[in-house]
């Protein structure tokens, strides 16, 4: 599609001013090189190949302890979390202690197996949880300096439903501040490297969970999603991430809360290795309201429509898909067709080339009440004490700044935001329609979750538009399950998005099990 003269001159600046900045960072950013082509070191102990759910199944028979499989995780975490900094507080004696508890509640059980299955599916795992969800006793800072000495004094209702669940909590993982950028860096924790390649970016928001996660230091873990944050660092990282229909898993104490439209588009979910555990995972953090997603219905897959929507049409500011993520979807639609005897149907809706400017106004929408959003910089800064971005722009030039450069950017940029434009509204409501209808009930599609494998760490800075692949489905509110499916030449972790219409998550949930089968699931970081 030819581009009107307005965007050429757009994309023109754009990479003129990303492109500057690129320089600047070559220049003056420390050098990381030491860590490039860097891995994790290889898995020796079999117990952390297992899913949550043969580890629960294997505690309840007594065939292994649950002091055991968290001491294994413990070891894991020790050898591999310096390289990766994903987590950032542990709590490795009271998970031992409660390990021990839960031990002697199998040996004390005497009304059997199914009993202990029923009432705890995830007895005596443990469980990673992204710092801005409340766990009781643990930092609660979504990332920022100013609340460094801040602890959850509750659970967040899905913690403490997973905890009622049995699983055990292990540590809380890093996000980047206040959870809004696609890198998990602040000034409070530092940086979370990529278990594949240590130089490179674990993503953001969930970056921590998705960095312990690939670098098997954690079988199931819990991220949040308003423009990418489970599904990027999924991707990245590559394990399998659910982002559920919004309103179904509850936000409750989580930092920052939502505030204007943000509780319409933000997903709650699970992030795991194995795609056998999403569905028990999801039905547990949604508490009451799983019945709204029919999680235990029969999905045959020969049934479905599927769809395959192979790029956003070309927005002139987001890069395009790269070529062997295109070749990556082609091979999951001919995968598809053999296996299962359906017509994988290719799709395309010109309405995506405005995904960016659709997040941005919907984002930006008040409630039904007509309050605004909170601003960014007032969130930002301490309470009272709204962040004035271009002062902080240049304390951090000078390095005097305790926000990330990401943060400040964002500041910045909020600041010239101006009224939403009917054009974009109403080319979002024809997305939504479209989208909607060609869906149903029984249609599932596929849309690359990123346009490139692990990027180096900050580069995303020079690239800030690439979400538009991810946040587009958090303003249509749609369900969606990053699935991996291999490695990259480079050895990097590549994925697909899977969709469906509201509330049909389980369609997605069960392709991701299928994909599981085709391709591989998840693969150990290759040893060094
Ligand atoms: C999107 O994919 C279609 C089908 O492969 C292709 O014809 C089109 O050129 C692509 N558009 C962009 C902008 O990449």
């Amino acid at each position: 599609m030819a581009l009107s003269l307005l965007e050429m001159v757009k994309l023109l600046v754009f990479k003129l001013v990303t492109g500057f900045f690129y320089m600047l960072y070559k220049i003056f950013a420390p050098s990381r090189s030491h860590l490039i082509g860097k891995k994790v070191p290889p898995v020796s102990d079999p117990l952390l190949l297992m899913s949550a759910k043969q580890l629960a199944t294997k505690i309840r028979k007594k065939e292994v302890t649950s002091v055991e499989v968290v001491q294994a995780y413990i070891d894991r975490i020790q050898e591999v979390n310096p390289l990766l900094n994903a987590i950032v507080k542990d709590r490795f004696d009271a998970a031992l202690q409660e390990a021990a508890l839960v031990d002697k509640l199998v040996e004390e059980e005497t009304d059997g197996e199914e009993v202990l299955e029923d009432r705890l599916p995830l007895l005596g795992v443990p469980l990673s949880v992204k710092e801005s969800y409340a766990v009781q006793g643990m930092p609660y800072t979504g990332g920022l300096v100013h609340r460094k000495d801040v602890m959850a004094t509750v659970d967040s209702p899905p913690v403490a439903w997973l905890k009622r669940a049995g699983a055990i909590p292990i540590g809380v993982t890093n996000t980047p501040e206040l959870c809004m950028w696609g890198e998990s860096h602040n000034h409070l924790y530092g940086i979370t490297n990529n278990p594949y390649d240590l130089c490179r970016t674990a993503g953001g928001s969930s970056g921590g969970e998705g960095s312990i996660l690939g670098g098997a230091g954690s079988v199931i873990g819990i991220g949040s999603d308003i423009a990418g944050s489970i599904r990027m660092p999924c991707f990245f990282n590559g394990i399998f991430g659910h982002k559920t229909t919004p309103g179904v898993v509850t936000s409750e104490h989580q930092y920052p809360p939502t505030t204007g439209r943000h509780e319409e588009y933000v997903s709650n979910g699970p992030m795991c290795r194995y795609a056998e555990d999403l569905v028990p995972v999801l039905r547990i953090m949604s508490g009451p309201n799983a019945h709204m997603l029919n999680l235990d219905e029969e999905v045959d897959l020969k049934t479905l429509r599927y769809f395959t929507i192979p790029n956003d049409s070309g927005a002139p500011l987001v890069y395009p898909v790269s070529q062997e993520l295109i070749d990556l979807q082609k091979r999951v639609v001919e995968r598809l067709e053999e296996d299962l005897g359906v017509k994988v149907e290719e799709v395309n809706f010109p309405e995506l080339r405005h995904s960016v400017q659709m997040w941005n106004t919907y984002m930006g929408l008040p409630d039904k009440d007509g309050k605004q959003p909170e601003p960014f910089n007032v969130i930002l800064g301490e309470p009272g004490r709204p962040v004035r971005p271009m002062w902080e722009f240049v304390k951090w030039l000078f390095g005097r700044s305790t926000h990330t450069f990401a943060s400040i950017g964002l500041a910045l940029q909020e600041m010239t935001c101006g009224k939403p434009s009917p054009f974009i509204i109403e080319q979002k409501e024809k997305l939504q329609k479209d989208m909607e209808e060609l869906l149903g009930t029984d249609g599932v599609f596929l849309y690359p979750t990123h346009p490139r494998a692990a990027p180096i760490t900050h580069h995303p800075l020079f690239r800030p538009l690439d979400f538009a692949y991810t946040g587009v489905i958090n303003v249509l509110g749609l369900p969606v399950t990053q699935c991996p499916l291999g490695l990259n030449d480079q050895g990097l972790p590549i994925g697909v998005q899977v969709g469906a219409g509201k509330l049909q998550d389980r369609l997605p949930l069960a392709v991701a099990l299928y994909l599981e089968k085709a391709f591989g699931g998840w693969k150990e970081p290759e040893a060094a």
